[in-house]
């Protein structure tokens, strides 16, 4: 607003735009202070001695969000704003700053009253034709869903602690990956509960449900390598992989509580455990070829369990509630401190996504509602 417009405006509205023009002088005064207080500033010597200076705020709209624009100090970059956001956003009266760089030495800063991610989000309706179609995994901040084909995904791995969503973000996974006739959900399940639904089906066979009988959990994974190695030999000499299809279905392979089957293996007999770990291994290392896909679940993604090798080899990564930061910071090295902290207190359903090609994201999975729910989801999907 220029001067002119405040002259030429009405009584009620000169009583707006005073309000108005004293927010942007809070603003800007408690920025300044903010920065401050949590050290984002430079010193900078002059004749009169030294003055601290902080990136000056060029631009403000007021509004639901309001936002501004900041230019950063020489030598600064967006991840030192963001490195202490958890800290300046309280004094400015949000939860949070959102923020996405202008260029390189300027920064839109969002002052985010509420959490974008408190709310629903739907089981998608649509269902899958072909495992080249892409799945939801969940609505980001900036409410964009984020899709992934699962013929060309990675292989994956999933932390998060009781309580914090991994059951529901699998049953919402897999009733979308039920129904192409060209995907086989498959894999190792100690809880039993999440390959129910698929009895009866073609994708049955290759599940295993239960620590009744530990050894099948060996010889499921026995068998998925050996079908990877019989589909390797098969390779014709043009390809590098195989094209997935109705004969030669991508086997998605589930590995539910991972170290609580590790661990039931080792009290069975210390060898057992050994060997699902190389069998895994083996998986991850030659399976992308052949139309495998791992997927790991786990409440923590502890170095022991999933150790550098795994890590690597699941370029796609997720993490609900954690209950430390370092939790966060083996499966997204890129999370920034405050991101690790914050995300100590997710609410169910709220994850962190570390993907080839993808900056870290924040998002929400869908809900499919209810165990029951996912199980006719499931039946009808596979019937359909
Ligand atoms: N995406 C979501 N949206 C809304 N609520 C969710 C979501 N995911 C999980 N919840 C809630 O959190 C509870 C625990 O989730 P669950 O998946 O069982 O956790 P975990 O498997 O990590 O122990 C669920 O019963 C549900 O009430
Ligand atoms: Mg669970």
């Amino acid at each position: 607003m220029t001067l002119f417009d405040f002259l030429r405006a009405g009584r009620d509205q000169k009583d707006d735009l005073r309000m108005d023009l004293y927010e942007v002088d809070r603003i800007t005064d408690t920025w300044r202070r903010a920065c401050e207080g949590v050290g984002l500033v430079q010193r900078v010597e002059t004749v009169t001695g030294t003055t601290v200076v902080t990136p000056e705020i060029i631009n403000i709209t007021l509004g639901t969000p309001t936002s501004f624009i900041i230019r950063l100090l020489p030598g600064q970059v967006i991840s030192d704003v963001a490195e202490v956001g958890h800290r300046l956003a309280p004094p400015l009266g949000a939860t949070r700053l959102r923020l996405s760089p202008r260029g390189d030495m300027w920064v839109r800063v969002e002052l985010m009253k509420t959490d974008a991610l408190d709310r629903l989000v739907p089981f998608p309706d649509l269902p899958l034709i072909s495992a080249q179609d892409t799945v939801l995994l969940g609505i980001t901040e900036e409410d964009l869903p984020i899709e992934q084909s699962w013929a060309a995904a990675p292989h994956a791995v999933v932390q998060g602690v009781t309580g914090s969503g991994k059951s529901w973000w699998m049953y919402s996974l897999l009733a979308q990956l039920a129904a192409p006739r060209d995907v086989i959900v498959c894999g190792s399940d100690p809880s039993g509960l999440l390959f129910r639904p698929f009895k009866g089906s073609r994708h049955e066979p290759f599940q295993v449900s239960g620590l009744a009988e530990p050894m099948r959990h060996i010889e499921l994974a026995q068998a998925v390598v050996e079908e990877m190695d019989r589909r390797v030999t098969a390779l014709p000499e043009h390809l590098d992989q195989i094209e997935v299809s109705e004969a030669l279905p991508l086997l998605v392979v589930v590995f539910e509580e991972y170290p609580g089957l590790l661990r039931a293996l080792d009290q069975t007999d210390p060898k057992l455990g050994k060997q699902m770990r190389s069998l895994v291994s083996r998986l991850l290392a030659e399976g992308r070829k052949s139309g495998i896909r791992v997927l790991l679940i786990t409440q923590r993604a502890e170095a022991n369990i999933i150790g550098g090798f795994e890590r690597a080899m699941c370029s796609l990564r997720i993490s609900f509630r954690t209950d430390n930061r370092d939790a966060v910071r083996l499966l997204h090295p890129d999370a920034m401190a405050d991101e690790g902290d914050r995300h100590m207190t997710a609410a169910p359903g709220v994850a962190l996504l570390t993907s080839p090609g993808l900056p870290l994201t924040r998002f929400r999975g869908p809900s499919i509602g209810s165990y029951r729910t996912y199980c006719q989801t499931v039946a009808s999907r596979i019937a359909g």
